[in-house]
């Protein structure tokens, strides 16, 4: 702890005529102290009236100025540093106040600060030179061993430390989603996300996953890593999936790309469908008679969609019938359909 005395000290009476005035040595700072750079060096005489800076080791405070008045020199006195309970408290979990304990504890002396219900503090603060030995609060309560594939109540500790009474300590089994292996105080751990469990499993092979996602085992001991999630709008439809192949689209929606040798990238909702881009492009459709006509198609046609799924019919000018310019005779399908 440093403090610096005051600077360009002078004592209020001095004398105006400046005869002069004994100085004093300064040779050596305060016990447990030093002298500052601004003390006079050889022959080490601070002048009546002036003053220069002392320094304390760590963990003292310095109290008082050093000032030559007159001769006689003033000298600080360096003092053990106390220290900060408030400020200690702030870092000590589950402590309820001070307790016993001053704000400011000196050195050498030692106290109890109180924590809070429930809690017994690991020992008392006590303070040397500003140092604070540091406490903790630990709980009365300890953990209760449950059974494999239960775990204690919301996780709380329920077994007393002090006579070993178990405060209505009910072993719950894990929930789903969750497994424990071991007899033991700990929680049910978590499946991996996307997997589920019964309720009270005890391994992590009870952990599946769910039908959106595909699993993924680890290389040594085939536990379950991970279940990684099938693409948009596709899910495993039998057993439990292992790879992208097992995740196929959910009725309606369509396989991208639609090649099934490909890898499944996504499973969208079907488009519907442009009749006006189609009939620009298969030049069906035309005033001229040999050219179909639109029918109930006509109801899609100004820029609308068929809706997927639904279907419409094209129609031939009275008087004519449908063929194929490939194949006179086979039959001709008028319908379209979107799907
Ligand atoms: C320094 O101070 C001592 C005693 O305080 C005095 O005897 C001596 O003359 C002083 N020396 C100077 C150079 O002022
Ligand atoms: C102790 O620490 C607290 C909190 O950090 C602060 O408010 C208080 O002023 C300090 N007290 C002393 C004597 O330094
Ligand atoms: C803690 O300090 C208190 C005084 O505040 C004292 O009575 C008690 O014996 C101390 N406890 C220990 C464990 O040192
Ligand atoms: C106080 O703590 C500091 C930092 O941990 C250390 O350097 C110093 O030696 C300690 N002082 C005492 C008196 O224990
Ligand atoms: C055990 O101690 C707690 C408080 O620490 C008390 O509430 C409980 O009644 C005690 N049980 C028995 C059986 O003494
Ligand atoms: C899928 O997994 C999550 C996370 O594990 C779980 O919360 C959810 O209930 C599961 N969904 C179904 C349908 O099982
Ligand atoms: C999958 O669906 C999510 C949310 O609906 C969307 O943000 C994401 O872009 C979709 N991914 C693909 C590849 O379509
Ligand atoms: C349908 O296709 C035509 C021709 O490609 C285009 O001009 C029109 O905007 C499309 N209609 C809609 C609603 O997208
Ligand atoms: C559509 O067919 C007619 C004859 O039936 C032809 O004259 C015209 O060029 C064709 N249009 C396109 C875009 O192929």
């Amino acid at each position: 702890v440093v403090a610096a005395a005051l600077a360009g000290w002078a004592l209020a009476a001095g004398p105006a005529g400046g005869a002069s005035m004994p100085s004093c040595s300064v040779t050596r700072g305060p016990e447990n102290g030093r002298l500052g750079a601004d003390c006079p060096q050889e022959p080490h005489n601070l002048s009546s009236g002036s003053s220069c800076q002392a320094l304390c080791d760590d963990g003292y405070d310095l109290q008082g100025v050093m000032v030559c008045d007159n001769g006689n020199l003033r000298l600080p006195v360096c003092i053990p540093a106390g220290c900060n309970v408030s400020e200690a408290l702030e870092l000590v979990d589950n402590v309820a106040d001070l307790g016993s304990c001053p704000e400011q504890l000196e050195s050498g002396e030692e106290c109890e600060p109180l924590c809070g219900p429930n809690y017994d503090a690991s020992g008392n603060f006590s303070c040397l030179l500003g140092n604070l030995t540091t406490m903790e609060c630990t709980s009365h309560w300890m953990p209760v061993p449950c059974p494999a594939g239960f775990e204690f109540e919301d996780g709380m500790d329920a077994l007393n430390v002090h006579n070993r009474s178990v405060a209505s300590a009910v072993c719950t089994p894990c929930p789903s989603a969750e497994y424990k292996p071991e007899v033991g105080p700990g929680p049910c751990k978590k499946c991996p996300a996307g997997a589920n469990s019964n309720i009270g499993s005890h391994f992590l092979a009870d952990c599946s996953c769910n039908a959106t996602f595909f699993a993924q085992f680890e290389a040594e001991t085939f536990a379950l890593e991970s279940c990684v999630p099938c693409p948009n709008n596709s899910q495993v439809v039998s057993g439990s999936g292992t790879s992208l192949e097992d995740c196929t689209c959910q009725t309606g929606f369509m396989r991208e790309p639609k090649d099934d040798s490909l890898s499944l990238l996504v499973c969208r909702p079907p488009y519907n469908c442009n009749l006006t881009a189609f009939f620009n492009y298969a030049n069906l459709t035309g005033p001229q008679q040999h050219q179909l006509k639109m029918g109930t198609c006509a109801a899609y046609e100004a820029g609308q969609f068929v809706p997927s799924g639904k279907n419409c019919h094209l129609l031939c000018d009275t008087g004519t019938g449908p063929q194929l310019g490939t194949d006179i005779f086979g039959a001709v399908d008028l319908e379209l359909m979107c799907e």
